[in-house]
């Protein structure tokens, strides 16, 4: 009687057991087990403006981020084109469970992301260990950059995109460049407005980045303008390594 109830007890562990690492094997339907050397991901474009970046400071990659951190866990250079445009495939190996996302984006010598241009949809990033994106045609130039990311979205609109341009400034994409490279500050009369290779001896850094409402001649506080660091870090190297249009 006594080794009935034991085997009986033994069973019932042992089946308990059993449906437990059952359980701990789950899959989700349509998410692919990753592989244990990692997913693969192929991404294709036609990239225009990619040496303009000033390599090592900032580069354009194509990165593996989790979504707790700014800091890309894997990443791969982009090569530049032969021609302005051309396709270009780069190939990103070994992403493993802790990447969330993967970007092409700029990164700087860190790996912090700066500006993302084109992020692979999540569903497509789990539905398979081998995934090859097409991203289309890309303008990543640094300038172009500049432009769409902070003075067409920010500034332009006080800046020439409406009937008027505060302090006589257009930040629109036609004239933005020729408007503020080596061009004499209005508000800041020892500076230009921007100075290649001289972040410090620019207005429009200062304004950004420093609260210059503190001289008589200037009443507009553009400190709340540009609150993205890795803007704020972007427009600086763009003046330190010489503010060129292309
Ligand atoms: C809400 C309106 C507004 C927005 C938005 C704005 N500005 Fe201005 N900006 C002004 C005004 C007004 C002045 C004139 C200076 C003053 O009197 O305060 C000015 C002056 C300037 C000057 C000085 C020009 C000179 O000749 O010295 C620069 C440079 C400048 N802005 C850059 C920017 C940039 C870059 C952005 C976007 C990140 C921006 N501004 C966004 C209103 C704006």
């Amino acid at each position: 009687m006594f080794r009935k109830i034991v085997s009986y007890l033994l069973t019932c562990c042992l089946l308990l057991v059993s449906l437990q690492s059952c359980d701990e094997g789950r899959l989700y339907e349509d998410e692919v087990p990753i592989s244990p050397e990692g997913r693969v991901v192929t991404l294709t474009a036609k990239l225009t403006g990619l040496s303009s970046w000033p390599d090592p400071s900032m580069y354009v990659v194509l990165a593996g981020f989790n979504d707790d951190s700014d800091y890309a866990l894997i990443n791969k250079s982009v090569p530049v084109p032969t021609t302005e445009g051309d396709e270009v495939s780069v190939v990103l190996s070994g992403i493993k469970e802790n990447v969330t996302r993967v970007e092409l984006c700029v990164i700087n010598r860190l790996r912090k992301h700066i500006v993302s241009f084109y992020t692979i949809d999540e569903n497509k990033l789990t539905s398979a260990n081998e995934i090859e994106v097409d991203a289309g045609s890309l303008n990543v130039g640094m300038y172009n950059t500049i432009q769409e990311r902070v003075f067409n979205a920010t500034c332009a609109n006080c800046h020439g995109a409406a009937t008027s341009a505060a302090a006589g400034l257009y930040l629109t994409a036609e004239k933005s460049h020729a408007a503020i490279v080596n061009v004499p500050s209005k508000k800041l009369p020892d500076m230009n407005i921007v100075e290649p290779g001289d972040a410090a001896k620019s207005a429009l850094y200062q304004a950004i980045s420093t609260d210059v409402t503190i001289t008589d001649e200037w009443h507009y506080n553009h400190t709340g303008e540009v609150v993205d660091d890795g803007l704020l870090a972007l427009i600086r190297q763009w003046i330190t390594h010489g503010a060129k249009k292309d």
